[in-house]
């Protein structure tokens, strides 16, 4: 009565307008007909928690990681907002999921418990409104054959009257609102369930809404994951790094807890784990599976894939691997890695995060970046095989240039090994141990250009033949000149001979301006030329060597260097080798 009022003297002239407006209005009010200030003040309150919804809905629409999540935040808003509208204590929104009806939002005692579970189609009052697509009242629900007690005798909630309403999208009823217990006793009234509906509409559309919205971003995001997953796999041809981001890629494309690759071992025919990331790598990498052993054992003799979504009721799971690795696997997909037609490997996404299940879909995701993977490993292979012919052809070349000089037979050999060694000691990444290996077997392919009086002579050098043996850093660069791939071993082969001090040749280079590596390579030369016979005098032992590339630390070599040499001598790794 007090909303007539307030719009009678907003209007004063208007004589009919303002009649005819109170007549609508009163027909308006007849729900609040007889309410006191105090249900007039639970109504504005109902009111500003509509507008709060409002806004709750309009920042979880706005939010790009809607999922899931933001569509039960959703519904436990709205039903906030309905309880509150309907004076009513306790209620449930039931969503269609498959088979069932899915408690996803609820109030009441012991609600909790009542979330994610559920509900079969044709039970109680919710599965009569779902299957009808229509409201119901059930006034005194144990006189109603209709009603369910099996949830509310489990809860102990003590039910007295419902009204269900079903959420209708697109002619289709997608779940159910039931609201239970109208507070002071009081019967639920046909201006409830009006309102129960109006709401109802609104939120159906919200929620459908919120999952197309969260349907397109998944959508879009796990094209966009595949497309950047297929350029980084196939931007490199190191086979460690391919690995890797195998795994990294299969985790974050089907959302999982873990990934892992396990290859077959070509002499034995096992399934080994190539690369297995997180906490547990070191001891999941001890695991070795026999062909057939096992789900990936399985995956690979089968050539099948496998989605299993109840591992540890699987009869084909390898229990060993769990009280190894203490890691419970829940659910798997796992896939064959093809090559040529034949099985070389397994990729396994383990435990969809959040507690769900895999689909079809993460299967069929698998399935083609397990494609991708498998040629990105045949590529690595097939990079790693020429490499190593390359390398191979190398080596033969550099040991032809050394034949000529009797004396220095097998001082290639030696370099690679005191060189490698000092890398390792200095966790050199592993492209610029693969380029100082190379350097190391070419550093002096340049004495092919010195005559055969000068490198073969048996005495000390003069001054012009020393000028002359020291134009071999540059003829080694000059030959290796017009190959693009081996930019950065020419400058190593030109800078093998420079000094810390910038007392060496051809430039004269200070510190660090001379190439690391060509800096390891001075210190493994020299460690050599000491260690070995040579024309005008006798080899000295390996002590005197050491304490020779320790007094000229700082002088002839890198300090830091020289220190990871010393490393490498105290592991056992610099021994003289005998050509
Ligand atoms: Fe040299």
């Amino acid at each position: 009565m007090a909303n007539t009022k307030v719009t009678l003297k907003r209007s004063p002239k208007k004589t009919t307008v303002g009649h005819a407006r109170k007549k609508i209005v009163r027909k308006k009010a007849a729900p609040g007909a007889g309410k006191g200030l105090n249900d007039m003040r639970t109504e504005l309150t109902a009111l500003k928690k509509m507008v709060l919804l409002q806004k709750v809905k309009q920042e979880l629409l706005r939010s790009r990681e809607i999922g899931h999540a933001g569509v039960d935040t959703l519904l436990a808003e709205y039903l906030k907002v309905i309880l509150n509208l309907t004076g009513t204590s306790a209620g449930s929104i039931l969503m269609h999921e498959g088979d069932h009806l899915v408690f996803r939002a609820s109030v009441g005692r012991d609600s909790k418990k009542l979330i994610t579970r559920p509900l079969p189609l044709d039970e109680g009052i919710a599965g009569w409104v779902f299957e009808n697509g229509k409201s119901y009242m059930s006034a005194d629900v144990f006189r109603d054959p209709r009603w369910s007690s099996r949830i509310s005798s489990e809860l102990r909630f003590p039910t007295k009257n419902i009204m269900a309403v079903p959420l209708r999208s697109a002619e289709k009823t997608i779940g159910v609102i039931e609201i239970i217990n109208k507070k002071g006793r009081r019967p639920f009234r046909r201006e409830d369930r009006e309102m129960l509906e109006t709401l109802a509409g609104q939120l159906a559309l919200d929620v459908s809404y919120a999952m197309l919205l969260s349907e397109s971003l998944r959508v879009a995001h796990r094209r966009a994951t595949q497309m950047e997953l297929s350029m980084v796999l196939n931007s490199s041809l190191n086979q460690r790094q391919v690995r890797t981001q195998a795994i990294e890629a299969v985790t974050s494309l089907l959302d999982a807890e873990v990934g892992s690759l396990l290859l077959v071992d070509e002499k034995t025919g096992d399934l080994f784990f190539e690369v297995a990331l997180g906490e547990k790598e070191a001891r999941v990498k001890q695991i070795r599976l026999k062909m057939g052993e096992g789900i990936a054992g399985w995956v690979a003799a089968n050539d099948q894939p496998a989605l299993i979504n109840d591992v540890q009721n699987d009869p084909r799971y390898f229990r060993k691997a769990q009280t190894i690795t203490d890691f419970v696997t829940r659910n798997m997909v796992c896939v064959p890695i093809r090559s040529k037609g034949r099985v070389i490997g397994v990729l396994q996404a383990i435990n969809k995060n959040g507690g769900e299940l895999f689909t079809e879909e993460d299967l069929e995701n698998c399935w083609t970046l397990s494609n991708q993977v498998a040629i990105a490993l045949e590529n690595a292979h097939l990079y790693a095989e020429l490499r190593e012919t390359f390398l191979n052809t190398a080596e033969a070349l550099a040991a032809a240039v050394e034949k000529r000089d009797p004396y220095t037979g097998g001082h290639i050999k030696r370099v690679v090994e005191y060189s490698m060694a000092i890398a390792r000691h200095l966790s050199l990444p592993l492209n610029d141990m693969e380029d100082l290996r190379l350097a190391a077997v070419l550093h002096d392919i340049g004495k092919i250009g010195i005559k055969d009086s000068v490198l073969l002579k048996q005495a000390r050098l003069d001054h012009d033949e020393v000028a002359h043996m020291r134009e071999h850093p540059l003829v080694g660069e000059d030959i290796l000149g017009h190959i693009e791939q081996m930019k950065s071993v020419r400058k190593i082969m030109r800078s093998h001979h420079e000094k810390w001090d910038g007392s060496g040749y051809p430039d004269g280079l200070k510190g660090e301006n001379i190439p690391i590596h060509a800096r390891i390579i001075a210190i493994a030369d020299t460690f050599d030329a000491i260690t070995t016979d040579r024309p005008y005098r006798k080899a000295a032992d390996w002590n005197t060597a050491v304490q020779e590339i320790k007094r000229c630390s700082g002088r002839d070599y890198d300090p830091l260097l020289v220190e990871a040499f010393m490393r490498a001598c105290d592991a056992g790794e610099v021994t003289i080798i005998q050509g």
